[in-house]
């Protein structure tokens, strides 16, 4: 089977989709799944950027480096390149629709939060400006379990 792609989408690409993309490329390391994983943002404003420091301070309390990534912008072109592009908000989820070319590119496009029975439906919220990292944190283990059972 190809490797799964999957793309995590916020506004920034600073706080919630890196650390998204960390927390499920740590935990599929550690089941031993092949998945490739990346994360963008619905706008430029940060890109080159490095995730925020309080978000990469959440992640070291949970033994995850996420230094390594930079922000970008997603592109229309991600819709080529991923398989499931996992949103986090309504917002970000109208904004990534309104690029999607086809029926094919829209059905890729879902809430993180749908993954999962507790929250579907929910957007996670946005720690940038309340500093609610540990409740981001908690939201996104949880729905990244539930989506690599899924994937499974
Ligand atoms: P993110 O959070 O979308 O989770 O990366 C934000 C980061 C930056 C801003 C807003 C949200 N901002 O307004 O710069």
């Amino acid at each position: 089977m190809a490797t799964p792609r999957v793309l995590m989408v916020c506004l920034g690409n600073i706080c919630r989709s890196p650390m998204a993309e960390g927390i499920l490329k740590h935990k599929a390391q550690l089941q031993g799944l092949d998945v490739f994983i990346d994360s963008a943002g619905t706008s430029s404003w940060h890109q080159g950027e490095q995730p925020d420091g309080r978000a990469q301070e959440e992640m070291l309390k949970n033994g995850i480096d996420i230094s390594d990534q930079n922000s970008r912008p997603f592109r229309p072109d991600d819709f080529d390149h991923f398989d499931h592009i996992l949103v986090m908000d309504t917002s970000n989820k109208a904004n990534v629709l309104s690029l999607a070319r086809t029926a094919e590119d829209k059905a890729k496009v879902k809430l993180i939060l749908d993954f999962g029975s507790e929250k579907k439906g929910n957007s996670v919220p946005d720690p940038y400006y309340d500093d609610s990292f540990d409740r981001v944190y908690d939201l996104l283990d949880y729905a990244c379990d539930a989506f690599l059972q899924e994937l499974k």
